[in-house]
């Protein structure tokens, strides 16, 4: 076996195949251990979607398979390995994709037994991301995450084999100075990647810095995957960012500057939107870091809009992992955060009755849906309302030792003009709510007193009187 240390960005599967490869679904139902508890035919539908998401790939269908206990061999007992085989031979499937993890033991065996080509969940959305990703950095963060789910293969390959001393030969012959090879040439390549993600992390801390010149308020879309975002960012950007019912259709921040229409006669309100990668339930961990960089716009926004696709069963605990992850990724609480319960116009009139009911007893909760339109104008009321409170102007008197400061206020765009005097600067800020406290985080000494953001009581909404979707 040699490392395939391209997998990520080789296309294996679709270019060399001219018609689509025939490929079945089967979610392993370890009966509680999984997926939190969640209906395995609601976690298969999702793997199907995965799976459709990938191009070149006939999905012929998917099933749930019982397993109470995973054999080491062949993760399936072998009446269930001989029934998948008749069904294999039938529909002459070519891919095999399980909704869980495989051991690379468990993946030769049944590879060989089945004659397919298997791919694991962590495998599939590699794939899926090294197909979507659209920038260098987005690439080059696949290229890293494929290549250390690889390593912790070959590692276990390895322990295997050592088990099996004298073996069996059924790896095909490599020896440990074979997989030590590979582990080195996955080594090397690893730190060549991250070398030129540095640059790359370093040219778009350039973009990030010229776009902080314009200092609009940004919002940023959140969402578990499939919810809807992009079909929000298009109607209300007129972009053509790919929408699709497909998973991840955005694995790279899109970002657009639009106006938002204010009451009062006040002009029209400058903001940029910013539609990010869609988040997933169980997320390998290799690929956890690999979406850091894209959610990272998340951390720089004055406003969190959480889109929710309110229509599908399992809209309340989708919200929960969304509020999990955003938390792990250290979002700052104060921060405000909105609600979009999207696709409103898939609900029957009775679950749309219960819909109306729940969001308006919530602060911040907007029914609507981004095909027909409906909801979207109060929505985007709100959220210019709360960004015209999150800007202010003020004037700060620097002494001239505050040079940091008075740099740190330019970097950001903040300052409108600015006059000197005996004592230090005069600078006129403008400046968002958000940046007023970093910097006074930062230059505490020097911010003006009473400089602190507007505590929001949504910030950290309380899901446990949220029944909306549960046990749907
Ligand atoms: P990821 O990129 O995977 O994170 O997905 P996303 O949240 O950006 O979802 P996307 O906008 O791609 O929409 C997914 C599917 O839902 C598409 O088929 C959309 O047409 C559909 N969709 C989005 N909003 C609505 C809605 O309000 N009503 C209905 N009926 N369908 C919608």
């Amino acid at each position: 076996m040699t490392a395939e240390i391209t997998l990520a960005t080789s296309n294996s599967l679709h270019s060399t195949a001219a018609r689509a490869t025939r490929a079945l679904v089967l979610h392993p139902d370890m009966r509680g251990s999984d997926r939190s508890g969640r209906d395995p035919r609601l976690a298969l539908e999702e793997a199907v979607s995965l799976a459709h998401a990938l191009p070149g790939l006939d999905v012929v269908g998917g099933d749930v398979v019982r397993l109470p206990k995973p054999h080491p061999g062949m993760l399936f007992g072998s009446g269930k390995v001989d029934e998948l085989r008749d069904r294999i031979e039938a529909d002459e499937i070519a891919l095999i994709l399980i909704d869980g993890s495989v051991s690379p033991v468990q993946q030769r065996n049944l590879e060989r037994e089945w004659k397919v080509k298997l791919l694991d969940r962590t495998s599939l959305i590699l794939e899926i991301f090294a197909d979507r990703a659209a920038t260098r950095e987005g690439v080059l963060q696949v290229e890293l995450a494929a290549l250390s789910y690889q390593r912790t293969r070959l590692v276990r390959a390895w322990t295997h084999l050592e088990r099996q001393r004298g073996g069996l030969g059924f790896v095909g012959g490599p020896g440990e100075t074979q997989i030590e090879a590979d582990r080195r040439a996955i080594d090397e390549q690893m730190v060549k990647l991250r070398r030129q993600l540095e640059k790359v992390v370093k040219t778009r801390e350039l973009h990030r810095a010229a776009r902080a010149k314009v200092p609009y308020p940004v919002v940023a879309f959140v969402g578990y995957t499939n919810a809807g975002k992009s079909t929000l960012f298009n109607c209300l950007t007129g972009a053509e960012v790919m929408a699709k019912d497909m998973l991840f259709a955005t694995l790279d921040p899109t970002m657009r500057a639009v106006q938002l229409a204010q009451g009062d006669g006040n002009n029209p309100l400058d903001v940029i939107l910013s539609d990010t990668v869609g988040f997933i339930s169980d997320l390998p961990t290799e690929l956890v870091a690999a979406f850091r960089a894209t959610l990272e716009e998340v951390l720089d926004a004055d406003l969190i809009l959480h889109v929710r696709d309110i229509s599908h069963p399992e809209s309340a605990a989708q919200a929960e992992d969304v509020d999990t992850i955003l938390e792990a990724l250290g979002t700052d609480p104060e921060v405000p955060r909105l609600e979009l319960w999207n696709k409103v116009d898939r609900l029957e009139p009775e679950a749309r009755l219960t819909a109306e009911n729940l969001a308006a007893r919530q602060d911040g909760v907007f029914l609507g849906s981004a095909i027909t339109g409906e909801g979207l104008d109060l929505l985007l009321g709100r959220i210019a309302s709360h960004l015209t409170a999150t800007l202010s102007e003020t004037t700060l008197a620097l002494p001239f030792d505050a040079g940091r400061a008075r740099a740190w206020l330019h970097e950001e765009g903040a300052v409108l003009s600015e006059a000197q005097d005996d004592t230090g600067h005069r600078l006129h800020i403008r400046w968002t709510t958000r940046q007023a406290a970093r910097f006074a985080a930062t230059f505490p000494t020097i911010a003006p007193e009473g400089l602190r953001p507007v505590h929001d009581p949504d910030a950290t909404r309380d899901r446990s009187d949220d029944p909306w979707g549960q046990g749907g």
